[in-house]
């Protein structure tokens, strides 16, 4: 049986991650409406990895006799700058994730918590995963720049992503 604490933290958790694939959903719309079909295409593919990651936590509540709670979820942004903007703003937004998923394993250490700690030692590799992939990309953005033929030959890079 989950603990109170550990119960509310993932909760919490579930909320976050659905956060990420609606900020990550709504990259994906400007850029479909900006002709950058590749990079929707990459950022809706992250889009549905959040979602998955939601799900995760939600099937785990469940798995361990919790109760799942869903919070309200933020409206994000309609308009973001430009892509190398929004690949800076994907890279802080996974940084505050790690550290999310960082105090979740806090609580689980708290708490005593083993089996959560196995369970989110997942998401721990797959934040460093993700830091990795989307300064890859950003390091691309300022190596070429993110205008005209590079930023169309980067477009059709990020549209060939395929499901991990
Ligand atoms: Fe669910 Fe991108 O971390």
């Amino acid at each position: 049986m989950l603990s109170e604490k550990m119960q509310a933290a993932i909760n919490e958790q579930i909320k976050n991650e659905l956060y990420s694939s609606y900020l990550y959903l709504a990259m994906s719309a400007h850029c479909a409406a900006e002709g950058l079909p590749g990079t929707a295409v990459w950022l809706r593919m992250q889009a549905q990895e959040e979602l998955e990651h939601a799900l995760k936590f939600f099937d785990y509540v469940n798995e361990r006799g919790g109760r799942v709670e869903l919070h309200a979820i933020d409206k994000p942004a309609v308009h973001f700058e430009s892509p190398r903007a929004i690949f800076e703003e994907v890279l802080a937004h996974e940084q505050k994730v790690t550290a999310l998923i960082n105090n979740l394993y806090e609580v689980a250490l708290a708490e005593k918590d083993y089996p959560s700690q196995i369970m989110l030692q997942w998401f721990i590799n797959e934040q460093v995963e993700e830091e990795a992939s989307v300064n890859e990309i950003l390091d691309l953005l300022k190596l070429m720049g993110d205008k005209g033929h590079a930023l169309a030959m980067l477009d059709r890079q990020l549209g060939q992503r395929e499901a991990d």
